[in-house]
């Protein structure tokens, strides 16, 4: 069985590199750290995880909270957060909450008992007391989230993106929304409502139907547009899988998008760019969201003071096919 010496030789550097590459990884520079993990294969060493853990006091490993395991935004986050952790020696525990405090509670309960050093919680608002006592950041908040958050501006970007809808014309502009007791609904929906008062546009709530952010509620909700005195010429869905469940819908009721009504979305997510029309929509950066958030929540872990840390990344209008002006 191959051992930490050769490791150190094949890889080029000292034993005692090695050594912190397996217990504090966080202090080892990114390219030795990938000397190291390739050595490892090539020599086949297996280190004993569980003696490290014990050296350490640490489990190495990190929870990561998230409300709806299915829905490719969240994928992005996770996979970025994954890449990162595998890095730095971190495995990460996926818990799919469901949005349930009881689903979340059973994960805490593992960071409390050390079987995992800290959580991720990707959610637009903690719902744990734990925040304040364990290492925990959130990512994908809301302005006001408590602790460690990593977000864009929600009300901002929606803003954004009716703005444009308003700038091809749209007067009659509809909206799919999440939950309304979800944060980010709450916050997209300041965004859409201050884009209309900004042109004069009077606010409607009939306009605003609400979905929960799948697919098929995209699909169910469209069908409400239908019972309107007047379609909307334009949808502005609050995240990417409502507004390809409802491109769906007005397809199937015989309308053509964009032509006779724009639909927009939010996320990015990697099918937007696929469908049929590609889907205009707001992106926010996943990949970034998601490092951030595990290095600072590695950095918690090692004893760094970043309750307040708050970073707010920039989110960018994707302008594709399934918007343009409204007919006349
Ligand atoms: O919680 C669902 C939505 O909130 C996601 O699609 C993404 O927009 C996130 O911010």
């Amino acid at each position: 069985m191959s051992n930490i010496r050769e490791v150190a030789q094949a890889a080029g550097v000292s034993v005692a590199t090695v050594s912190r590459a397996l217990t504090n990884p966080e202090k080892v520079s990114e390219e030795s750290l990938k000397k190291v993990h390739d050595a490892i294969k090539v020599v086949g060493y297996r280190p004993n995880l569980l003696a490290r853990s014990f050296r350490a006091a640490k489990s190495f490993s990190v929870v990561v909270l998230v409300p709806d395991i299915t829905n490719p935004f969240f994928s992005q986050v996770i996979q970025a957060i994954e890449d990162r952790a595998q890095q730095k020696g971190y495995a990460v525990l996926l818990g799919d909450t469901r949005e349930t405090s009881k689903r979340e509670q059973e994960y805490v309960n593992r960071v409390e008992t050390r079987l995992a050093d800290g959580v991720i919680q990707l959610r637009p608002q903690s719902m744990s007391s734990s925040t304040q006592r364990i290492p925990w950041v959130n990512a994908c908040g809301c302005e006001g989230t408590p602790g460690p958050s990593i977000r864009i501006d929600n009300v901002a970007a929606a803003k954004t993106m009716v703005d444009y809808l308003i700038s091809l014309g749209h007067r009659r502009i509809g909206v799919i929304s999440g939950l309304k007791d979800n944060p980010h609904s709450a916050d997209r929906l300041k965004g859409y409502k201050a884009s209309l008062a900004a042109a004069g546009i009077a606010f409607k709530k009939e306009w605003v139907v609400e979905g929960n952010f799948t697919m098929w509620s995209g699909q169910n909700a469209a069908k409400q547009f239908f019972h309107l005195k007047q379609m909307p010429t334009a949808i502005f869905c609050m995240n990417d899988e409502m507004a390809l469940g409802a491109i769906q819908t007005l397809k199937a009721e015989g309308l053509s998008v964009p032509n006779d009504i724009s639909v927009t979305g939010f996320d990015d997510i990697g099918y937007a760019k696929y469908w049929d029309p590609a889907l205009t929509t707001m992106a926010q950066p996943a990949e970034e969201i998601g490092k951030r958030a595990i290095d600072t929540l590695l950095r918690i872990i090692e004893g760094e003071e970043l309750s307040n840390a708050e970073v707010v990344l920039p989110s960018e209008i994707m302008i594709r096919q399934s918007a343009c002006p409204p007919k006349t």
